[in-house]
């Protein structure tokens, strides 16, 4: 089971300001379970873990078969919670090199991204992989209507109908999306695509564990079952245990009671480099949930000890505001050691044939010390390796201690009204219709 461990923090916080948020923590829970709270009409991720139904599952893992089957390349269209946490997943369990691997080698399909960004390099590039491979598109987007993914699906749709024809073309797309409105709803139901619903009560950051992930997830070969059992374990335990043994309620109030000490960036840290997407999901997820109303934890993520060497300067001596969550993974899959090497020129045979493990193992002890005595306080998350259970437990610990810290911090976190500023200039300066009248108000600011 996923440890957590807080002890790092207690030069910050002692422990009767820590245990000074076990009413509000508690509150909080309740504001969750009783749907009670802001935001409580996007509670479905609450019990997704136990509510998912076998059909549902089926029908996912038979969509995913049949993309693998036909495919060398599943496109996957989405951005933010339409995309991050299928990666975050996928990423962690694929092999490092999985782009230079053979197919053979591989033997699921390899999964790109699109329509996370209007880059025009990055889409013409991507055309041009494509054209020469086997295809399928996943197609995500919960509302139907975000520009980023509506702009690439409709670029691939078109160059998949032209290498297949439209009729097969409609076989090779699966649309994740809302039951019954939006363009892309409308647009499956017209061209008779595979269609899978995203819950009304889950908001994209929380999807992770509906089709959105689950079919990418599934496509790429792992298993969704595990993935699902491991965040149903962490649903039961996060639902039963007392404050002092909660992860989430003590990761929770222990990053508020930072955040009341001045500690106003939160950095996450991995010292596993394939962990780094699920770093990115976690931004999203905690930025979005609890940027707001001029509050919030800037969530940053690092890659350890790669980011020693670019950040590791600001973090151990720049403005005193950090503090730190280490994901720590227990074991790796693999097994590498330093070789012995008889002429010793790099003078490194004082660790030869450790295990490159337990030099990252001392390597992050190291550092946790170092910025302790920085005052950079941290908080340690543990899980024994990366595997879909482990994974499973993490994602729902996040989404469950996230929830609780934004009702902490007095914010609503299943909202996101800030995203709308960029979108309502850009269709303005780009003349969509029906924003008339922001468009002459944005070309006057501009003059
Ligand atoms: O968490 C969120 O709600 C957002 O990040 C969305 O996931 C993102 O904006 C994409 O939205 P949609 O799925 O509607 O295309």
């Amino acid at each position: 089971m996923l440890k957590i461990n807080i002890d790092n923090i207690s030069n910050f916080v002692n422990s009767d300001e820590l245990n000074s948020w076990k009413g509000k923590v508690t509150d909080a829970n309740n504001k969750i379970y009783n749907k009670s709270g802001k935001g409580n009409d996007f509670l479905g991720w609450v019990d997704l873990p136990s509510r998912i139904s076998e059909d549902e599952i089926k029908k996912i893992e038979d969509c995913a078969a049949l993309f693998a089957e036909q495919s060398d390349i599943i496109v996957v269209i989405g951005i933010g919670g339409s995309y991050l946490g299928a990666r975050a997943v996928i990423d962690a369990l694929s092999n490092n090199f999985n782009t230079l691997l053979t197919a053979q080698e591989r033997k699921n399909p390899l999964i790109l991204y699109a329509g996370n960004s209007i880059g025009e390099d990055y889409h013409a590039e991507l055309l041009e992989v494509l054209d020469k491979k086997d295809y399928s598109l996943i197609v995500v987007s919960k509302s139907g209507t975000t520009t980023e993914p509506a702009i690439a699906f409709r670029i691939l749709k078109s160059a998949l109908e032209k290498k297949y024809g439209s009729d097969n073309a409609k076989k090779r797309i699966a649309a994740v999306t809302d039951k019954s409105k939006g363009a892309l709803k409308n647009l499956a139901d017209n061209e008779g695509y595979k269609t899978f619903v995203i819950p009304d009560d889950v908001g994209g950051r929380y999807s992770v564990l509906t089709p959105v992930g689950l079919l990418p997830i599934s496509a790429s070969g792992f298993d969704i079952r595990k993935l699902i059992s491991g965040a149903k374990q962490m649903q039961d335990y996060t639902k039963a245990q007392p404050f002092d043994e909660n992860p989430s309620d003590l990761y929770a109030a222990a990053r508020n009671a930072l955040y009341h000490k001045g500690k106003t960036i939160e950095i996450l840290s991995s010292f596993t480099p394939s962990m780094q997407y699920f770093g990115e999901w976690w931004k999203q997820l905690f930025g979005e949930s609890e940027g707001k109303g001029g509050k919030g934890i800037y969530p940053a993520s690092v890659n350890l000890t790669t980011d020693l060497h670019s950040m590791g300067q600001f973090i151990q001596e720049g403005t005193r505001n950090i503090f730190e969550t280490v994901i720590r993974v227990e074991k790796p899959q693999k097994n590498l050691v330093v070789p012995v090497d008889s002429e010793n020129l790099d003078e490194l045979n004082f660790i030869a044939g450790k295990r490159l493990s337990e030099i990252n193992k001392m390597a992050e002890l190291g550092v946790l010390l170092a910025h302790v005595d920085g005052d950079v306080p941290n908080i340690y998350t543990e899980i024994p390796s990366i595997n879909e259970e482990n994974l499973g437990q993490l994602i729902y610990f996040f989404e469950k201690a996230c929830a609780v810290s934004g009702y902490l911090l007095g914010v609503n976190p299943f909202d996101q009204p800030g995203v709308e500023a960029y979108k309502k200039n850009m269709f303005a300066l780009l003349n969509k219709p029906g924003y008339e009248k922001e468009s002459e108000e944005i070309r006057k600011k501009l003059e």
